[in-house]
């Protein structure tokens, strides 16, 4: 189904159209990673196994606060495998999704 749409779907079968279509993509994915908790990334990084103290002094801060504001993984790690496309990234979005609920 992702390969489908993402790849094959007739709207985006070429480079350019591909392009133009992947902010819009990559909006719908963190829209579903922060409403599931980033349930992907927790397949492998099980939340349990994370040892603060073996993890860099800035990670070990963030993710202390990552726990008090309730914030997922999808909202501080984003665009690490593919870059980032034009547009708002997850804060952005997440702002004004929670300011005009949709
Ligand atoms: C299929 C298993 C798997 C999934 C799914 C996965 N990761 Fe990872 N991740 C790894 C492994 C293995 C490493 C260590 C790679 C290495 O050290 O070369 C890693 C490394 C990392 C790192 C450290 C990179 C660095 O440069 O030190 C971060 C940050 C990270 N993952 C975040 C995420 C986030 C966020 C998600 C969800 C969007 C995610 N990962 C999904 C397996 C996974
Ligand atoms: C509030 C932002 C924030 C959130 C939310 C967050 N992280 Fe991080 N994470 C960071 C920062 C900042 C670093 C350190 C990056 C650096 O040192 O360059 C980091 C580092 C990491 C690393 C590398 C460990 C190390 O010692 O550098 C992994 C793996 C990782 N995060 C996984 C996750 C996973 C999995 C989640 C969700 C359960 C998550 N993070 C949620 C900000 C966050």
């Amino acid at each position: 189904k992702d390969l489908y749409y993402t790849y094959i779907s007739p709207s985006i079968d070429t480079p350019e159209k591909f392009e133009a279509k992947r902010a819009h993509m990559a909006q719908n994915i963190w829209r579903e990673m922060k409403a599931n908790d980033s349930h992907t990334c927790r397949s492998c990084h099980r939340d349990d196994k994370m040892d603060p103290n073996l993890q860099s002094e800035k990670a070990k801060v963030r993710h202390a606060k990552a726990k008090v504001d309730g914030k997922t993984c999808i909202e501080c790690h984003f665009a690490i495998a593919h870059k980032e496309p034009e547009g708002p990234g997850p804060a952005e979005l997440f702002e004004t999704a929670a300011a005009k609920p949709e």
